[in-house]
């Protein structure tokens, strides 16, 4: 096992009625900006919850954040914040909501040129507006990370950044509030989360029984309850279990002490920021290339992955691993996400254009062994097109 120094202050309110207990986490005499999305909030009772909540406290409000939120939308923001002397900020949504509060936490107090260069030169983040998390869809694990992925719109860019100072205060985990979702965010937010436990688990054995073994219960858990949250969205007791997967999947945990890939979630972004496919949709285009472009320095883990998993026995090892990615891809599909290019009408030459996009930006010798290159980068993305 590697070294690691692991820890997560976010503290996790879990539960039916939660919300209504936000009033106690967040710091007395606060100003609170409430950042949230389109709307979905009103529609299904989560924002008058907030309200109650939080009506001893003075409060603005900031709505419109966009799925794969902008930096310029964010931007807008920080006018509000100082002109109101906001010193809180309470995201109510999804990973998008969730994320922009982030950039808008760390941007107000930026002192460089532009906050941008969080995301695009790596600038440090030295401080942030302290936030708090209601989430409304369970996938991208943000409630309990220091991520943040914003897209430039002008640029049709999709980058990421991570710091300790935007990791959440607390996060309100209700799974009621999957109820509400549309299907199609159901089936992503399940892929999304065991992708997450892919790239931090499909690597080289470094004998960390610990991270492997918590990484296969969420994977198990994800294939077991998914297919129940999909046929039953008011089955609580599956929600709770796929909530606390998603979250589970992306604190720092399972990925402590262990090599962790991420190439998947980088080729995805581009094809997000070019053809505006859903984050989870991306990840299910792109791993199963990952897998087979990758076999030969993933053989280890994709055997155990295939035996413990899948129950695959098999000595033939090519069979093994090609029979872990069909189950993989199996899965995908049966949670309702599309898995080859062209499922999005993705033509075959925007696959240059991503190699050239992630050349120029040096997003090049990726992955844990820095193995996935340009050549790799094409072959995973013409696999099965
Ligand atoms: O805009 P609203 O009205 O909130 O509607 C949203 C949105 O249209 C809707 N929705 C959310 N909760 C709902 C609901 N509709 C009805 N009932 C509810 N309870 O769902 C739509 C999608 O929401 P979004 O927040 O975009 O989805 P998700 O949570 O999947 O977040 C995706 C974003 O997170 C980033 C992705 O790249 C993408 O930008 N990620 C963030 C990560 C992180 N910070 O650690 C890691 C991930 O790998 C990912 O990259
Ligand atoms: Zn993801």
């Amino acid at each position: 096992m590697n070294n690691f120094v692991f820890n997560n202050q976010a503290r996790v309110l879990f539960g039916k009625g939660q919300i209504a207990n936000i009033a106690d986490e967040i710091p007395e005499d606060s100003k609170i900006l409430l950042i949230y999305g389109g709307g979905s909030i009103k529609l299904n009772g989560i924002y008058d919850q907030v309200i109650d909540a939080i009506s001893e406290f003075e409060y603005h409000e900031f709505e419109g954040i966009e799925p794969n939120p902008s930096y310029e939308k964010c931007m807008k923001a920080l006018e509000i914040i100082e002109e109101n002397e906001i010193d809180f900020l309470l995201a109510v949504g999804g990973g998008s909501v969730v994320d922009a509060a982030k950039f808008i936490a760390a941007a107000a107090f930026f002192e460089g040129n532009d906050p941008w260069d969080i995301l695009a030169l790596n600038d440090e983040v030295f401080d942030a507006i302290p936030l708090g998390v209601v989430l409304t869809l369970p996938a991208t694990g943000t409630e309990m990370n220091g991520n943040s992925v914003i897209s430039r719109t002008e640029y049709k860019e999709k980058l990421a950044y991570t710091s300790p100072f935007v990791l959440p205060l607390f996060s309100v985990l209700d799974p009621q509030v999957i109820e509400s979702l549309p299907k199609i965010q159901v089936g992503n937010g399940v892929v999304d989360a065991f992708v997450h436990v892919i790239e931090q688990y499909l690597t080289y054995p470094v004998d960390a029984k610990i991270q492997d073994r918590i990484a296969e219960g969420i994977l198990l858990t994800l294939i077991e309850e998914g297919p129940k949250v999909l046929a039953d969205q008011t089955n609580y007791d599956a929600g709770a279990n796929i909530m606390w997967s998603s979250t589970m999947a992306l604190n720092g945990l399972i990925g402590s002490g262990v090599p962790q890939d991420w190439t998947t979630h980088m080729i995805g972004h581009e094809l997000t920021a070019l053809h505006m496919v859903d984050h989870a949709q991306t990840l299910a285009i792109v791993l199963p290339g990952v897998m087979h472009v990758m076999k030969e320095s993933k053989k280890d883990k994709i055997i155990q992955y295939a035996k413990r998993i899948w129950s695959i026995e098999n000595n033939d090892e090519q069979k093994t691993i090609k029979e872990a990615i069909d189950r993989t891809i199996e899965f995908f599909e049966s949670m309702g996400l599309k898995t080859r290019l062209k499922d999005y009408g993705i033509h075959v030459n925007s696959i240059d254009k991503i190699v050239d996009r992630m050349e120029a930006r040096g997003d090049i010798n990726i992955g844990e062994h820095k193995l996935v290159g340009i050549d790799e980068i094409r072959k995973v993305l013409d696999y099965r097109n």
